[in-house]
């Protein structure tokens, strides 16, 4: 009995066969092992002690056994699962920034290079930051309910970056050298270049003496680090509430047939100056308002703003 089954566990090659073993020779109710123990009763109390301490031997070495057998199918598991260094790797997938959010950073770099530093401000927002203080007087078309997000009478989801200047006039004396980079909401239908959501970055300097060429030549240094070396800049006259003059910005690189508009800039109004309690005798300053889906979009080639909010993977992946 013993050396068969110590045979039988030893050649068992998987675990049906060792749990075959086991029941064959150490099963509770008709292994071999127990039948040999249903003998030790019928025996001579003379024959008992040293039959009992046989079986005894017996029944260890057959427990090992079984132990071992099983220790041994499952190395031979884990080592079927384990590392194989010849395999191609597999790369992990990481994520990465967003496009806007590369631009936004970009913006913020390239910016920082002519001696701005980023503002922020608030996107649910009072009508006094985003209206009154920017000159823009409660009776003026720019305010109409069905232009803008109103949360109530006297707050709103802000419109333009534009804000935020005030913002920072109210919180420092001039000089001043600012960018701000933020979400605006307008309820716009939403199509290839229209979305009720999109980014701006804002643009504010005031100092004695800052002039309309400072404004010409911070953006288009600006414009050709952005987009390229051979991009073109031009004002066309326009009207904004706080800046006077007012001008759009329209942008014309290599390769295109026609000038973008990229957004409106101008001289910073006296009456906004003065209603931060800056003096307009004493300093001027530019401001500017371009919008970063159009920035982003030409410089990736992009050709539908909602692209850059679905989240899809396919899309992202590219940037
Ligand atoms: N806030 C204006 C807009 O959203 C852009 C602008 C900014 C114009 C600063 C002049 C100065 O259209």
């Amino acid at each position: 009995l013993e050396s068969e089954g110590l045979a039988a566990l030893g050649a068992a090659d998987s675990p049906e066969a060792v749990e075959a073993a086991r029941i064959e020779y150490l099963g509770q109710k008709s292994g071999r092992l127990k039948a040999a123990q249903e003998r030790l009763r019928t025996l001579e109390p003379s024959g008992k002690r040293a039959y009992g301490q046989r079986f005894n031997g017996v029944k260890q070495a057959l427990e090992a056994a079984l132990e071992e057998a099983r220790t041994r199918l499952e190395r031979r598991a884990v080592a079927a699962d384990a590392l194989d260094v010849t395999l191609p790797g597999s790369r992990p997938r990481l994520g990465h920034r967003h496009p806007l959010t590369q631009t936004a950073d970009e913006l913020i770099d390239l910016f920082g290079r002519f001696g701005f530093s980023v503002a922020r401000g608030p996107e649910v927002e009072d009508t006094r930051h985003n209206f009154d203080a920017l000159n823009i007087p409660p009776v003026h078309p720019a305010r109409d309910p069905l232009d803008n997000f109103y949360l109530s009478e006297s707050t709103m989801l802000r419109s333009q970056t534009s804000t935020v200047q005030i913002r920072v006039m109210e919180a420092q004396p001039p000089p001043v050298r600012v960018i701000a980079i933020g979400r605006v909401y307008r309820p716009d239908t939403v199509d290839a270049t229209h979305s009720f959501m999109f980014h701006q970055v804002e643009g504010l300097m005031v100092d004695r003496g800052v002039t309309m060429a400072d404004l010409k030549t911070v953006l288009r240094l600006f414009a050709r680090s952005y987009l390229g070396q051979d991009v073109k800049i031009r004002f066309r006259p326009s009207f904004f509430p706080f800046t006077e003059p007012s001008v759009e910005v329209d942008m014309l690189w290599h390769g295109g047939d026609r000038w973008v508009e990229m957004g409106g800039a101008g001289m910073v109004d006296p009456n906004v100056l003065r209603a931060v309690g800056y003096d307009p005798e004493e300093v001027t300053g530019f401001a500017f308002g371009l919008g970063i889906e159009r920035l982003c979009m030409r410089r990736h080639g992009i050709d539908d703003i909602r692209l850059l909010y679905q989240g899809d993977v396919r899309f992202l992946e590219q940037f």
